[in-house]
């Protein structure tokens, strides 16, 4: 029997508790055992959930969860803390996890990977970056060795929303964000897709997986989609270019450096036709030139899918956590095309 626990029942936790419940068979057949859900940890215990089971599992009282042994621990909730504390306590007595908070790693994986490697537990965060694009696990297997220059990518699947929907739809600001935060796209305080920090922890992630440290926050620049004016939306207009909220990072004589910010695409980059709430990243390194990942950025399934698909890559290659190979990554940046603002 494998015991999970989760911590968050809201748009990413309940999905978790769904795609488990969905998947029990094959998960069965994976690991010639039960995935047995054991308890649930929330804010507010008294909120009907809309399953029956839930109701019986679901505690707000951290000394009841933390009361279970579990082979795994889903972290959903976001934030620095309680989060840090909770994942903390949980890496010391030996138990994995899978988080899909972007903040907390951004701010703390260099400690809690440390922790993580020394008590020889996983600490998964497939779904911190990308949502449903499987692009945390690509860079720690299969770009390993990989010389990367260059990682491009719309990030915030919220911005991007919104971004689209105005531009195709003449949709007013507003109106749309209040859709993305009723989809489940935006974070519980939009400041942080709005203001670009959502898409600046994900760059952040993104930049230790390519050039396998964590960067020094001086390099780093951010500025959100808040920015726009109007005069850069007719400009866009004019000369058939997108507006896209832009994050990138590169290794300039090893130098690693990263901004976010909102950018003109031009209609030959590929990210230029990435709308709605889909993020699309470009990886662009000397022996690959160019490869793009694209899939939905945020949302429910998308996002449970990564991190159970996560836990079963896991528990299917045990020790998968091991750390990158030390790669340098000396070639000058390439030629951008896109126009930072
Ligand atoms: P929600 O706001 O929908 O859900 C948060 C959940 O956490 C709620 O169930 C809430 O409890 C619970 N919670 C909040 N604070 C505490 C606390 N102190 N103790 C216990 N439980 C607490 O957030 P999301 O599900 O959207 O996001 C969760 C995480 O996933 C965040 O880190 C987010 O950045 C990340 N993420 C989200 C994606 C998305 O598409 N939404 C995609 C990728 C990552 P209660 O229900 O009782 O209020
Ligand atoms: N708020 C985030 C976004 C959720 O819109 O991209 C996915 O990380």
């Amino acid at each position: 029997m494998l015991n999970v626990g989760v911590i968050g029942f809201g748009t990413v936790g309940s999905g978790i508790y769904e795609r488990l419940l969905n998947s029990s068979e094959e998960l069965k057949e994976i690991f010639q055992t039960e995935v047995q859900m054991t308890k649930i940890l929330v804010k507010d215990d008294t909120k009907d959930r809309g399953y029956t089971q839930v109701k019986t599992l679901t505690t707000s009282d951290p000394n009841e969860f933390f009361n279970q042994q579990y082979d795994i621990v889903f972290e959903a909730i976001g934030g620095v803390e309680p989060a840090k504390g909770y994942i903390v306590q949980l890496i010391q007595s030996g138990t994995a996890i899978i988080t899909a908070n972007k903040e907390l790693i951004a701010k703390h994986g260099k400690e809690l990977e440390e922790l993580a490697r020394q008590n020889g537990v996983y600490l998964g965060f497939e779904a911190a970056v990308g949502g449903g694009i499987p692009i945390v696990n690509s860079f720690k297997t299969l770009f390993s060795t990989t010389p990367i220059h260059s990682v491009t990518g719309i990030l915030n699947g919220t911005t991007n929303y919104i971004l689209t929907e105005m531009k195709e739809k003449n949709r007013p600001f507003a109106d749309v964000l209040e859709e993305a935060q009723q989809l489940g796209y935006a974070e519980a305080d939009p400041t942080d897709d709005i203001e670009g920090y959502d898409a600046l922890y994900k760059l952040k992630i993104l930049s230790r997986l390519a050039f396998n440290s964590w960067p020094n926050e001086d390099n780093f620049f951010c500025k959100g989609m808040n920015v726009i004016e109007e005069e850069a939306i007719d400009f866009a207009e004019r000369n058939e270019l997108a507006i896209k909220l832009i994050a990138r990072t590169s290794n300039e004589n090893r130098v690693i450096r990263g901004f976010v910010s909102p950018a003109f695409v031009t209609k030959d980059h590929p990210l230029y036709n990435i709308n709605g709430v889909t993020n699309g990243i470009c990886i662009d390194g000397a022996t690959i030139d160019r490869i793009t990942m694209s899939g939905p950025g945020a949302g429910k399934d998308a996002t449970a899918n990564s991190m159970v698909e996560d836990f079963v890559l896991h528990e299917q290659f045990q020790g998968f956590n091991r750390p990158l190979s030390q790669q340098h990554n000396d070639r000058a940046n390439e030629e951008m095309s896109v126009i930072v603002f």
